[in-house]
């Protein structure tokens, strides 16, 4: 049997400050980017997280020269598709959907066929979101019916510039598309329902010809391929997502204080600060600063111990979605009933998120009514648990992880947590955060 992680909460309060890991979805776009650079390029703050690693190995397995020195990562970049691999290489993405998806974007102009594989819960996910319009593109797939890995892709001569339409809000769609586009000869538009624009700044950043008009609901991005990109350098700033489990540890504790320095605060990143504070949290933001195109600033947060209730808008969807489970916690907590809508891509993440995130809530005593793409919360500000949870079978979804142990200090009770590492892929020093802010656990 593996092992769990036992927590029984004891009351703590904290004043501190933190540093979080480097941001995930930043940290695949430099290393990508660098590899298609001319020369050396730097990044650092990387996140070392397992999701990296696995992107890391297979840039190597692509022929890039790849070091890591801590957080610092250097890549000898040998220009636009200069990959340079032996025939029947097989890419293993691990669990990062993002590195996966993205990646394929890079191979649209690949002479053999490359096989790309992943861990149980990526083997589940959807592809036939980036292998449609790569196949408009020009390449070709070897894929079961259902688009799932493994799959094998080979590319063409000839990169087509596509129009496409982006309907789903999904950052990584959109993003496999821009970096198909690099290798075209020609203009490619896509017009793309709001989602975090992290890959359109650094495009814009390292001088790559692109325009980007945005409306209230969709942005439409043009872009001219086959410019040689030069090296560049990049402190990449620390996860959004991660923070929010220590943002909401601290407002649902008691007499706590936390600022969070140096985190990007793009705005497709921060809707959740936006609905917590809605919720009566009072989040604040200060010292923003701009670097490379991106928002980064502190963040200064204090308990709230009477949370409202949310009706979050469908809208925000792609802008929080790595959040709601956290969020949904937040609601557990807060007085009257929260609605969420418009989350079916929440059941298409590491695990089906939606359905499992209400189920964590029923099993700490909070009504919920769930449908395949909604949720209510009946919030319950009093609760305090005594009964033993146990939180297994959950596709070891690095977010459910960190939820429940969020959960575990803050509603009480007995917690047996199974899948121990499961927070490595996207965040390696959440439990030395958690012990730093002085709370307690034992790994059995
Ligand atoms: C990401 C986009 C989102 C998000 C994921 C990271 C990215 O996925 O959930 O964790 O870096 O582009 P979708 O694009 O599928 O919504």
């Amino acid at each position: 049997m593996g092992k769990k992680l036992f927590i029984e909460n004891k009351y703590n309060s904290f004043k501190k400050t933190i540093l979080v890991d480097g941001d995930k979805s930043i940290s695949i776009r430099t290393l990508l980017l660098g590899s298609q650079a001319y020369g050396n390029t730097l990044i650092e703050n990387i996140l070392l997280s397992e999701d990296i690693l696995s992107s890391i190995n297979c840039l190597k397995k692509l022929g890039v020269k790849i070091s890591l020195n801590n957080n610092k990562c250097s890549i000898h970049g040998k220009g636009l598709n200069g990959f340079k691999f032996k025939k029947n290489i097989i890419l293993n993405a691990g669990n990062s959907g993002t590195f996966a998806r993205l990646v394929l974007g890079l191979l649209v102009k690949s002479p053999y066929y490359i096989k790309l594989i992943g861990d149980r819960s990526l083997s589940k996910r959807d592809f036939a979101r980036v292998i449609l319009p790569l196949q408009k593109i020009g390449a070709t797939f070897k894929v079961n019916n259902k688009k799932t890995l493994p799959l094998q892709i080979i590319g063409s001569t000839f990169v087509n510039p596509i129009r496409y339409f982006e309907k789903r809000g999904s950052a990584q769609c959109k993003s496999t598309i821009m970096l198909a586009a690099l290798n075209s000869p020609g203009q490619t538009v896509i017009k793309a329902k709001k989602s975090r624009d992290h890959t359109e700044n650094i495009f814009k950043h390292l001088g790559i010809p692109i325009i980007v008009k945005k409306s209230k609901y969709y942005d439409e991005i043009k872009i001219k391929g086959q410019k040689d990109i030069k090296s560049f350098k990049y402190e990449v700033p620390s996860d959004p997502s991660s923070c929010a489990f220590f943002v909401v540890l601290t407002l649902l504790s008691k007499n706590c204080n936390l600022k969070i320095q140096n985190v990007n605060v793009n705005n497709s990143r921060i809707g959740y600060i936006k609905i917590l504070n809605k919720m009566g949290a009072k989040i604040k933001i200060k010292n923003v600063r701009t670097k490379y195109g991106e928002k980064q600033a502190d963040l200064y947060v204090k308990s709230q111990p009477t949370l409202k209730k949310i009706t979050c808008p469908p809208n925000l969807s792609s802008n929080l979605i790595d959040e709601f489970l956290i969020i949904f916690l937040a609601a557990a907590k807060a007085s009257g009933v929260s609605s969420f809508s418009n989350l079916g891509e929440l059941n298409k993440k590491e695990s089906p998120r939606l359905k499992l995130g209400s189920k964590l809530l029923n099993q700490l005593g909070i009504k919920t009514k769930l449908t395949k793409d909604s949720i209510k919360i009946f919030g319950n500000p009093t609760i305090g648990l005594k009964k033993t949870i146990n939180v297994k079978n959950y596709y070891k979804d690095h977010r459910i992880f960190m939820t429940s142990v969020i959960a575990a200090f803050t509603f009480g009770g007995k917690w047996k947590i199974d899948d121990i590492d499961s927070y490595k892929s996207s965040f390696p020093s959440f439990l030395n955060i958690v012990k730093k802010l002085g709370f307690k656990f034992k790994i059995v």
